[in-house]
Order: structure tokens, then C-alpha cells, then sequence
């Protein structure tokens, strides 16, 4: 038995260790803002915050979580930080198809939470490692601006 902290509430699975976090969080908890894309690594969809750092859920097995705090999508909401970025994510109209979304936000929240001021550079880098098939990266890298600038107290708005 393994016993998983996902957004402040306790939860008791019983899984092999190696069980892929991203199965346990979809399939057996019902956490399934988080998406699977490619399962090894390389896309980013599957990205969620394992003790404040953005982690690759699908490569990531329960064992290597213990009891660290596991944040994912359906929390950010209740974030500063991850509210700034959804609401620049809706104010600039982002999603395409949507379906890498989650995982960029993810990703998003978690540079903001490092760097809060980033620069243009530092924002595709930081962001390089999740990939969008409807190739949204222009509007996905201005959201990221605009969230810092409003988290900075800036109102002027950002251009996609
Ligand atoms: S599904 Fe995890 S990185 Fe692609
Ligand atoms: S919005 Fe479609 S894959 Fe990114």
C-alpha cells in the first residue's frame, strides 16, 4: 500500500512500486485532467508537480513519490500562481485542439514559480520541452508573459 498526497488530499493505492504515476493518478484515481501523450518522456502532456517540481508523470513510478505532495491540473485553480496562468491562457485563447494543455500549464506554473520575471528567452526555453501538435508555442509563450506581468502587477495586456 502506497499512500499518495495529490492536491492536499491523502490517498491510499494499492499498486505494484513501478506503477507509472500518470496510471495512477488517470485510472485509479480519477485525476484525469492530467494527459498521456507519448509515455516516455518526451512530450510534456503528462507534466505535474511532485514537491513543487514540474515531473514527467508518465515515467515517474509511485515508489519514487512516497509522501512528497503531488499538484496537478485540477488544483491550479486554487493557485496564485496557476490562476495567473489560466486566466492568461483563457484571456489570449490558447488551446487549439487543447489535449497538451494541462501539461503546459503545469510546466508554465512551475518556471513562473522559479523565475517570476522571465525573459522572452528564458520563456522558450523553459517551455521547450512540451510539445504542441496544433503548434500553439507563439500563444502558449505570450500566456506565460502575460501571467507574469499580471503577477507583477502590471495590467497592461500581452499580444499573442
Ligand atoms: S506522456 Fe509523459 S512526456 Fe509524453
Ligand atoms: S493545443 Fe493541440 S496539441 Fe497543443
Amino acid at each position: 500500500m502506497t499512500s499518495l498526497k495529490i492536491n492536499g488530499k491523502v490517498h491510499d493505492v494499492d499498486l505494484s512500486p513501478d506503477t507509472p504515476l500518470l496510471w495512477t493518478l488517470r485510472d485509479e484515481l480519477g485525476y484525469t485532467g492530467t494527459k498521456f501523450g507519448c509515455g516516455m518522456a518526451l512530450c510534456g502532456a503528462c507534466t505535474v508537480h511532485v514537491d513543487g517540481q514540474p515531473v514527467r508523470s508518465c515515467v515517474t513510478p509511485v515508489s519514487a513519490v512516497g509522501g512528497k505532495p503531488v499538484r496537478t491540473i485540477e488544483s491550479m485553480a486554487s493557485d496564485p500562481v496557476g490562476k495567473a496562468v489560466q486566466d492568461a491562457w483563457v484571456e489570449l485563447g490558447v488551446a487549439q485542439c487543447g489535449y497538451c494543455q494541462a501539461g503546459q500549464i503545469m510546466t508554465a506554473t512551475a518556471l513562473l514559480k522559479s523565475n517570476p520575471k522571465p525573459t522572452d528567452e528564458e520563456i522558450v526555453a523553459g517551455m521547450s520541452g512540451n510539445l504542441c501538435r496544433c503548434g500553439a508555442y507563439q500563444r502558449i509563450n505570450a500566456a506565460v508573459r502575460l501571467a507574469s506581468q499580471r503577477l507583477q502587477g502590471n495590467r497592461t495586456g500581452a499580444k499573442a
